[in-house]
């Protein structure tokens, strides 16, 4: 085995993180998206980085600055993520799904701006790709971690998503909590595996809990 200093346990692994929330076009000037700032899927970037592993980050549009020693990947739409994911995960060690991708996007994304008219009251929507349900059925080796906000039934909607998925964790969160999700620089997770697993994490910075969430993992399963 490759030697590895102590506090480097991820050296020569790759891991691909995805970030943010995603856009889905209505047309030239307008999009549907959420919430997500990306601040937890960059910390968990960082730290991957600080833990010695090779990062790419996987982005969707967000107001942060590009970190250090990391490849990001800007991407817009939820097809243009499992595109990009797709192509970094053959080699892939871990792969990440922090980002908030939209669920749904408009059917027929228009090419020129859309007008209004009196009595319209309906946009046609469909479902975009599951990005986690789809590498989770062409997993091969790769340990694959997915995030879950959550306002209420948290465990058991992460638990039903571990499996569907195919992942091997899932983080979960409340985001009615206080101080805890979308756009806040702290959060309060259960981080949530097969067997029952369960470890919480209590109310604290991102950039701490990222941390602590690879320590935790690496700790039960040598990649
Ligand atoms: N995810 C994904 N592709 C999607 C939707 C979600 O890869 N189209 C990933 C997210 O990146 C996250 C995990 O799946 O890691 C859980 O996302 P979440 O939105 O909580 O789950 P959904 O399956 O979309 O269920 P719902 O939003 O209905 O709770
Ligand atoms: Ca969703």
């Amino acid at each position: 085995a490759q030697f590895k200093p102590k506090d480097q346990p991820l050296a020569g692994k790759k891991v691909v993180v995805s970030a943010g929330p995603t856009r889905e076009r209505i047309d030239p000037v307008r999009f549907v998206t959420n919430f997500s700032s990306g601040k937890m899927g960059y910390a968990m970037a960082e730290a991957a980085r600080d833990l010695g592993a090779e990062v790419v980050l996987v982005s969707g549009p967000v107001a942060l600055k590009k970190p250090a020693g990391i490849r990001v990947v800007d991407v817009e739409s939820a097809q243009d993520m499992l595109e990009a994911i797709e192509a970094e995960y053959d080699d892939a060690n871990i792969v990440v799904k922090t980002a908030a991708v939209a669920d749904y996007r408009p059917k027929n994304a228009a090419t020129q701006k859309v007008k209004k008219k009196d009595g319209d009251t309906f946009m046609e929507m469909e479902r975009t790709p599951d990005i986690l349900a789809t590498i989770g059925r062409k997993k091969t080796h790769q340990l694959l971690i997915g995030f879950a906000a959550e306002t209420n039934d948290v465990e058991t909607y992460a638990e039903g998503k571990l499996t569907r998925k195919n992942a091997d964790y899932i983080v979960a969160n409340d985001v009615t909590e206080v101080g805890a999700g979308f756009n806040a620089d702290t959060n309060t997770v259960t981080l949530i595996g097969h067997g029952g697993y369960r470890a919480r994490f209590e109310h604290m910075p991102k950039t701490d809990l990222a941390k602590r969430l690879f320590e935790t993992i690496l700790k039960r399963a040598e990649l």
